[in-house]
């Protein structure tokens, strides 16, 4: 055996999985960024796969940058392993200004004592960033570095990650398109993460199209007798390689250690079997290799142990001096530690490092609660010393001093440190582990007998902070429990503003939620606790968030009275905040009511809200003007006030909200038959993930493309979510009803889509939102035909009458409806034809001439799919004008070739991408049992077919559920000519119609 060699110099098999990465780092250098995830049990190899990867099968050219989830406090430190990276970054840069540019800021927030921008923010306070601006700045700084040389980011440990670390990974991989990135990252498959979130997070990933997976196995045999030899220098004895292999199951790293206890480093001469007594697991033999040494050398590896991470000397002698021994001992101890690979020096640290980390856990692991206790203590005086000492502060020191505490048993101590960390924390948008810090906080806070002196605040502050960061990490249920427990902890009689406040808080969080009406009540107490004189900004905030709530539930006339009555208290006081408030939610109750002025009034909150001390009111005033710019019928205006105010968002923060806007624009851009840029849109979007309430529109979204494909089963997972997102039916509730029941009426299912339309129709009655039923109503009617049509072709008459009946309720119902009158002008007719001619078919006697006029003003209105349609029912009502009696002649379609209302629904559709209605449906049941030979009898009916699904078509690499249709990258769209090329080719002959197609059975259909 060569002398003192533990490691293989020789790098072991992998060679397929070598070649594969490689072969991805190639293409992501030349510009197809990937993700590159290495699993395996510990000590199975990762680290090594990944370093010999970049020695010798990276792309020439590229730069690496690697950082480390950290082991210490797993998932508890804000981007742990992206500061690591950047770490490298700027030691290898000399202009730090020219790389990080503006994102000098994030980046200065992360690493103060490294960068410039961090220290002078150091001085002044640092300016916090949301998680929205921090993410567009780091990704801007790899950009960056990725514009002048391929870049490969390593990062290692996930299962140790911090959930910051995880959405901004999966922030990047959504927004891969051309950059010359890839991005490799090991983790632990054997052990839980520290972040119950992984599990989630991989799967997310795994239904996108760049990730490659590499799945390390143990060693066979003859990989571990390579291994061995390696090791030796000479040719291995196959006896003691099947005994190591059978001792160590093939793991390389414990093949290692097993070798290294058969032969004590730097014995001379060969080597024999393993030691009988060898120990049979892994963590024994580590220890093994530990308790050889002197008992000083133990003391220094648990003193190194319990720092967490490799530690420098001068941190190190100061800690081993907290322990009350000599730096003679120290260096002794090291000096061996050094000789039996225990530890190993590590150079740009200027101290020590575990020769692998699994050892450092065995050690930490072995130690008793009072060993470690003792040690910890020493681990946080040093570093309070050096924190409170002066100079740049970063929050991993904050978090790590925190974090010692804890660990000492110091839970007093602890508080203080846990809040400065919470604190800085939520500076760079880490708000999970700001919350972390916080629940540590309330965990620990009944041990401290004054609690609150030794924190800086009482308990109900804490637990409202905690709520806060809980609410903005998108876990709301958690938020809601802990503003109640809050609430019962404040005396009003005391300090009415205070629960005042909190209510509004719980209030918010209700809504959030998707519950406005359950958030009705807190609303209500807040009003009552804020006293009405004098009059205050805080009194105007609470009327107005009441007033906007009964607009939420459809209450316009209650919200007119509150709004008002929130509007005196404003004219009081000369606050530009109050006064964007109440110009918002005026002109949300002018929206609700139908007024004439709700444009006029949202444009007027918009300029009011962009005052520079409105707060961030504007947020909310692009929404409501775009309600009520759609509510006017302008989809253009709606895109702008989208974009408009997603765009400024994107500037100032709140990329939440900004998300929900860009979802709501997709919405309107489907409606208006633009689904590529609809898809485009959603994916942008979904890069921030939206929470609660705000995730709305993406699923809805979700839900109107997937229809769009034919892709029914992912339209109504989404669809279910849009259900669980926003449980209380107003005000959001008759929308996915709307989605739902087109959905199950493409799909075939009229019945579920009649539940639907009339379950929205429900859900509206009653309230001020019965004007915006026009839709359903339509759908409804609709699906009573489907039902009508497919009772006849199955001479259930009982069946047909009962839709008949419906059909002729619902025109009963809406016919000359009140909501019409307050839909803009050119829908209204719209919706109108559509209704009549619905009547028409379900009474059976469709009329192409009503059909004709639904489909003209359906275009007038920019409904492209709505015309499709009804072009469609015209080209069948027509058909079946010009039907044979039963059972004699064929098609009459020559006859029809003249007719552009045959071709142009169908043409129509496949411009827009309108899956379900494509020109390779087949007719009707309707359409297909008049013309079809023989009908008449039960016998040669096909099965009936209202709707007319497309199998849906998913590409082999789209994902079949939420994430799926929310993630999927959109296709790259193809260019202009070879688009015009495939219609032409799709194109119809000229005078020769569509043939239409042997039917395909619903169950097959319903399958695909
Ligand atoms: N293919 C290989 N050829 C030679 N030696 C290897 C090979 N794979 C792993 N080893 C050795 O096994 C030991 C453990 O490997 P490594 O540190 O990469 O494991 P790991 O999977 O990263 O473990 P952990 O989960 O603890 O991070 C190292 O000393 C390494 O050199
Ligand atoms: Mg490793």
């Amino acid at each position: 055996m060569e002398r003192g060699r533990v490691v293989s110099p020789v790098f072991v098999g992998r060679a397929a999985a070598l070649d594969r990465v490689a072969g991805v780092l190639r293409q992501a250098a030349l510009g197809e960024p990937a993700v590159v995830l290495v699993a395996g049990e510990a000590g199975v190899g990762k680290s090594r796969f990944v370093a010999e990867l970049l020695a010798h099968r990276a792309p020439p050219g590229a730069r690496v940058l690697a950082g480390q989830c950290s082991g210490f406090a797993p998932g508890s430190l804000p981007y742990a392993p992206i500061a690591g990276a950047l770490r490298q970054l700027l030691w290898s840069s000399e202009d730090e200004e020219d790389l990080l540019g503006e994102a000098g800021q994030a980046v200065g927030l992360l690493l103060p004592e490294l960068t410039a921008a961090g220290q002078a923010a150091g001085a002044g306070g640092p300016v916090a960033l949301d998680q929205g601006r921090m993410f567009a700045q780091l990704e801007a700084v790899l950009d960056k570095v990725s514009a002048s040389a391929p870049l490969l980011l390593v990062i290692e440990d996930l299962h140790w990650a911090d959930r910051s670390s995880l959405e901004f990974l999966a922030y990047l991989y959504y927004g891969l398109g051309w950059q010359r990135l890839a991005i490799v990252c090991t983790y632990r498959d054997d052990e839980a993460p520290a972040v119950p979130e992984l599990g989630a997070w991989l799967a997310d990933l795994r239904r996108g199209t760049r990730l490659t997976e590499v799945s390390l196995p143990r060693f066979t045999v003859a990989e571990l007798g390579e291994q061995v030899a390696a090791i030796l220098g000479e040719a291995a004895d196959p006896g003691l390689v099947a005994a190591l292999h059978e001792r160590s199951g093939g793991n390389p790293y414990y093949t290692e250690l097993l070798l290294s206890a058969a032969t004590p480093a730097g014995a001379p001469g060969g080597v024999g079997t393993p030691p009988a007594a060898l120990p049979a697991a892994l963590r024994e033999v580590l220890l093994a290799r530990s308790a050889g040494t002197a008992a000083g050398t133990r003391e220094v590896l648990a003193v190194i142990a319990a720092a967490g991470h490799p530690v420098a000397h001068g941190a190190l002698a100061a800690a081993w001096a907290r322990l009350g021994m000599g730096e003679e001992s120290l260096l002794a101890g090291l000096r061996e530690a050094a000789d039996r690979h225990l530890l190993v020096p590590v150079a740009e640290l200027g101290g020590y490092a575990f020769r692998h980390a699994l050892l450092a856990e065995a050690v930490y692991d072995q130690l008793l609660p009072g060993e470690r206790g003792r040690l910890h203590d020493a681990w946080a005086g040093v570093l309070e010393e050096r924190v409170t000492g002066g100079g740049t502060v970063s929050l991993a020191a904050v978090a790590e001093v925190a974090a010692h505490h804890h660990k000492a048993g110091h839970p007093g101590a602890a508080l203080g440190w846990d809040l400065r960390a919470a604190e800085a924390a939520e500076q760079v948008g880490g708000v999970a582990e700001a919350a972390g810090c916080y629940q540590r906080m309330l965990a620990a806070w009944d041990d401290v007998r004054d609690a609150g002196q030794q924190a800086g605040l009482d308990r109900i502050d804490l637990l409202a902070r905690l709520a806060r960061a809980e609410e903005l990490a998108g876990d709301l249920s958690l938020a809601c429990t802990h503003v109640q427990d809050a609430i019962a902890l404040v005396d009003p009689a005391t300090e009415p503003l205070r629960a005042a406040l909190l209510q509004a808080r719980l209030c918010w969080s209700l809504y959030s939620t998707g519950r406005p009406a359950a958030a009705l009540g807190p609303a209500a107490a807040a009003v009552a606790l804020v006293p009405e004189s004098p009059p205050s900004l805080a009194r105007v905030g609470v009327l107005a968030s009441l007033g906007g709530l009964q607009v939420m539930v459809g209450r316009g006339g209650r919200a007119a009275a509150t709004v008002a009555a929130a509007a005196v208290v404003a004219d009081q006081i000369p606050d530009p905040q109050a006064a964007a408030i109440i110009a918002e939610v005026q002109a949300r109750v002018a929206w609700l009511t139908g007024s004439p002025d709700a444009v006029a009034l949202a444009r007027r909150a918009l300029r009011l809200g962009q005052h520079p001390g409105a707060g961030n009111r504007a947020m909310m005033a692009f929404n409501g003007l775009a309600d009520a710019l759609d509510a006017a019928g302008n989809d253009r205006g709606v895109l702008q006030a989208c974009y408009g105010g997603y765009e400024q968002i994107r500037r100032r923060g709140g990329a939440n909200f900004g998300a929900f806007l860009l979802c709501r624009a997709c919405c309107t851009l489907v409606a208006c038959g633009r689904p590529a840029e609809a898809a485009e849109a959603l994916h942008t979007a979904l890069r921030v993930r939206p929470s609660g309430i705000l995730e709305l529109y993406a699923q809805l979204a979700a839900a109107l493309l997937a229809t769009g494909r034919g892709d029914f089963e992912a339209g109504r997972a989404a669809i279910g979510r849009c259900r669980r997102v926003a449980p209380e039916p107003l005000p959001y509730g008759w929308w996915y009803c709307a989605a739902a029941a087109e959905l199950e009426l493409w799909a075939g299912d009229p019945e579920r889509a009649f539940a639907a339309a009339a379950e929205g129709l429900a859900a509206v009655d009653r309230t001020d939102y019965r004007r915006h039923t026009g839709t359903l109503a339509w759908l409804a009617l609709r699906a009573a035909a489907d039902r009508a049509d497919l009772a006849r072709a199955r001479h259930d008459t009982a069946a047909e009458d009962q839709a008949r009946a419906d059909a002729d309720q619902l025109t009963r119902t809406w016919s000359d409806p009140p909501w019409l009158t307050a839909e803009p002008e050119n829908r209204a007719r719209a919706l109108h034809a559509l209704l009549d001619a619905e009547q028409s078919r379900a009474a059976d006697q469709p009329d192409p001439q009503l059909w004709a006029r639904a489909a003209r003003c359906s275009r007038a209105c920019h409904r492209p799919h709505q015309a499709a349609y009804a072009s469609w029912r015209q080209a069948e009502a027509l058909l079946a004008q010009h039907a044979p009696p039963p059972g004699r002649g064929r098609l009459p379609a020559n006859r029809l070739r003249h007719r552009p209302q045959y071709r142009r629904g169908p043409v129509a559709a496949r411009d827009r991408d309108a899956g379900p209605l494509r020109p390779d449906r087949p007719p009707t049941a309707a359409a297909r049992r008049r013309h079809s030979p023989g009908s008449g009898g039960a016998a040669g009916v096909d099965p009936p077919r209202t709707g007319n699904p497309r199998p849906a078509r998913r590409r082999p690499d789209q994902p079949a559920d939420r994430r799926t249709a929310l993630h999927q990258p959109p296709h790259r769209s193809r260019p202009r000519l070879q688009r015009a090329a495939q219609t032409r080719r799709h194109r119809p002959h000229p005078g020769r119609p569509p043939r239409p197609q042997t039917p395909r059975p619903v169950t097959a259909a319903r399958s695909a």
